[in-house]
């Protein structure tokens, strides 16, 4: 029996793991809950689950919650709040395995402390790889910790992997659906609304996710999560758009051979297999080979998606380049949410804070975040 904790339980990955809990009771139980601010749902969840632990973003929402848990005669659930909240989360001696799903850098601290305890990390959280990846990863060798990636095209990397050595690796491919815009002419990109750029042709997922895939940044920002995760530098990684998002990603062998993983576009599939891992239960998750007719492959447009040439510029610098990537993304996206600025305002401004951010490789997580937070400075500063 493994006891997980869940770190941004209330969000689509976090829901998504619930669900999988709820298909293999024998093999999961839910130790401890982290979320932000739905307190309905992180209620809903402590009754259905009984967590040991749930920690919330703020000390006002989890007075809440131990009111409405008092209330509802529920007891022996802890309820904690904030960055050392999420620590205990993730660290806590009853939690065999965490799962990385807090969205931003938000979730960081908590995925550090959870490698540094020694527990296993399935990370969906691209950002703590692309902010603090190096860190990360270091740590996880040092304590022969495994991170499996939940991300669709990295857990298909790890599954390529499995059947060669690191030396017989000669490129990375990851797919990406190419967004609700692939096709979009390039002149009428100033005027998408967040409504057109929130409909994902192939995924549900949260708004930040959703509105990177659209800018295609979510795919620069998984470029610098599998150089690090993988150990290979940007070259050996490159993109390819593919429309069906039925090839999750490839890996290409020094002898010619591609690997690719195919199934069902259904995140449960990464969640099980990471949480499971090394082993493959059966599930329900079945794909209709029959049912494919088309499998289409094309180069990425980087004029109609800067966003991904500045990732893979930041990538070839890393330290505070990625960190500044991902921070002014955050900033730019919410803008753009708020209808602050148009679409094209995302690229523009991750590209000025990047013009503005020197070249640095913080060497703590205090470092990452003080970057981090410098980023966003410039890129509010820019947008006031
Ligand atoms: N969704 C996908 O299919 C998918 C695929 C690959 C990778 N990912 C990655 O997985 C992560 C989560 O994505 P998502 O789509 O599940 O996002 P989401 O639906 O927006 O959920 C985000 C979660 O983070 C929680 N959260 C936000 N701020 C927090 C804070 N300060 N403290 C504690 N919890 C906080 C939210 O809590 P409240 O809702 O309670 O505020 C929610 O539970 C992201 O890094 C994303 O890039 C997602």
């Amino acid at each position: 029996m493994k006891r997980l904790a869940i770190l941004g339980s209330t969000g689509s990955i976090g829901q998504s793991t619930l669900s999988i809990v709820e298909q293999f009771p024998e093999r999961y139980q839910v130790a401890t809950l982290a979320a932000g601010r739905n307190i309905d749902e992180v209620f809903a969840q402590s009754v259905r689950w009984r967590p040991r632990l749930v920690s919330l973003a703020t000390e006002e929402l989890a007075a809440q919650l131990q009111a409405r848990l008092h209330e509802s005669g529920i007891t022996g659930i802890e309820v904690v709040h904030g960055t050392a909240g999420t620590v205990v989360c993730s660290t806590r001696a009853d939690v065999d395995f965490v799962v990385s799903a807090i969205v931003g850098v938000s979730g960081l601290e908590a995925t550090h402390a959870a490698i540094l305890a020694g527990k296993p990390v399935g990370l969906a959280n691209k950002e703590c790889m692309v902010a603090a990846g190096e860190i990360l990863t270091a740590a996880a060798r040092k304590h022969q910790v495994p991170i499996l990636p939940i991300d669709s095209e990295h857990n298909a990397v790890h599954q390529c992997l499995r059947v060669g050595t690191h030396a017989e690796v000669k490129t990375i491919w990851l797919t990406a659906s190419g967004g609700p815009f692939r096709q979009l002419p390039i002149d009428q990109f100033k005027s998408i609304t967040p409504e057109q750029a929130l409909k994902h042709p192939t995924w549900v997922m949260g708004r930040r996710i959703t509105i990177d895939s659209a800018t295609m940044l979510n795919k620069g920002l998984e470029v610098i999560e599998a150089c690090r995760l993988f150990d290979v530098p940007p070259s050996q990684v490159r993109v390819t758009v593919h429309p069906q998002s039925t090839v999750h990603s490839m890996v290409e062998y020094i002898d010619g051979s591609i690997l690719a993983q195919i199934s069902v576009t259904d995140m449960r599939l990464p969640i099980l297999y990471a949480l499971a891992w090394p082993e493959r239960p059966a599930s329900s998750l079945t794909f209709d080979l029959a049912a494919l007719r088309h499998l289409d492959f094309e180069q990425p447009d980087m004029e109609r998606f800067p966003c991904l040439r500045l990732a893979f510029e930041a990538a070839a610098k890393g330290g505070t380049h990625c960190i500044a990537l991902n921070a002014a993304d955050e900033v730019a996206v919410e803008a753009f949410l708020e209808r602050r600025i148009p679409f094209t305002g995302i690229a523009d401004t991750i590209e000025k804070v990047l013009a503005s951010t020197p070249e640095a490789h913080p060497a703590t997580i205090a470092e990452v975040l003080a970057a981090d937070r410098e980023a966003r400075l410039i890129a509010h500063a820019l947008l006031a």
